[in-house]
């Protein structure tokens, strides 16, 4: 039988704070030690100081960590949650970031935190819309995510009804588009044109240097991820976020979450409910 006291959990709590930057408590409040468990039977280590050991070395190992971040976290999502969002991005941020582009530059989206994928996808489906206006738009689409489990399922890119539920619906028949193909069971496997049009990697917000690879974005989803956080890496990712957008770039936040303290720099988009900050034109 394996024990783990609250003198392990709570030094694991800190560990996951340290490398991933979330709280415990806010993703996960029951059978936390059996979810420690399940991990240390999947290391082969019986003692919870030694599996401690191995997690301190997460530097090395991250395996060890990225697993157990991925049993403890809840990645719910589904494809266009909060859909004022992706009208947005359609009908008046796309046609002002291509009229200040043309063809010559790429309008680039990033999908932070991005879960199984459905986030991405969406974003895709949105930027094909407005490709059949103007087929000579250009779009890179970057999504990441700390958690390997949920990478790996957005690179399957096959989705369940917990995904695809009728918002999803709504915007294939609006625009008569489809995210891929339907088997019997109802499961969607997207297609290959969206698959293509996504590039996927490992991106740990805690990070604050490694997201670099942000820069130069048009459009920053990071959506029911910020809620993990404590206010001061909220803040970090505020002040990073904003030098990696190109002026007059936004970045699409979710319902419950925003930046305080903001507002020399970022002004609230007035369109409906859209949880988003957009960085001031004239901004460098
Ligand atoms: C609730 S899901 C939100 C998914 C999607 N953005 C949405 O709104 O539907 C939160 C995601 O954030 C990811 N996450 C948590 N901490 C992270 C970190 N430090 N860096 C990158 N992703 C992180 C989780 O693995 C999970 O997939």
């Amino acid at each position: 039988m394996i024990l783990v006291a609250q003198k392990h959990i709570d030094r694991i709590r800190e560990l996951v704070h340290n490398y991933s930057g979330i709280i415990l408590e806010r993703v996960t409040s029951r059978n936390v030690d059996k979810k420690i468990q399940n991990q240390m039977k999947n290391f082969g280590v019986n003692r919870a100081d030694d599996y401690i050991i191995i997690l301190e070395g997460f530097e090395h190992n991250s395996k060890a960590m990225d697993d157990l971040i991925a049993e403890l976290t809840v990645s719910e999502s589904y494809f266009f949650r909060n859909p004022i969002q992706f009208e947005y991005i359609l009908e008046t941020l796309l046609p002002e970031l291509y009229k200040r582009n043309g063809s010559s530059m790429p309008i680039r989206v990033w999908s932070a935190g991005c879960s199984r994928g459905e986030e991405a996808y969406s974003l895709a489906m949105t930027m094909r819309c407005f490709q059949r206006q103007h087929p000579d738009v250009r779009f890179t689409i970057n999504a990441g995510d700390i958690n390997a489990k949920n990478l790996a399922a957005a690179r399957e890119a096959v989705y369940g009804k917990r995904s695809l539920r009728e918002k999803l619906t709504a915007f294939e028949e609006r625009f008569g588009f489809e995210l891929g193909e339907r088997n019997e069971k109802g499961d969607c496997t997207v297609s290959d044109t969206l698959k293509e049009m996504v590039t996927l990697q490992k991106l740990n917000l805690k990070n604050i240097r490694g997201l670099n690879c942000l820069a130069g974005s048009d459009i920053i989803f990071c959506r029911n991820v910020l809620i993990y956080f404590d206010e001061h890496l909220r803040a970090q990712l505020a002040e990073k976020f904003y030098q990696c957008l190109n002026p007059g770039g936004v970045v699409f936040l979710g319902e419950s979450e925003c930046f305080s303290g903001t507002s020399d720099y970022f002004e609230l988009v007035n369109y409906k409910k859209t949880y988003a900050y957009r960085k001031h034109n004239g901004s460098r």
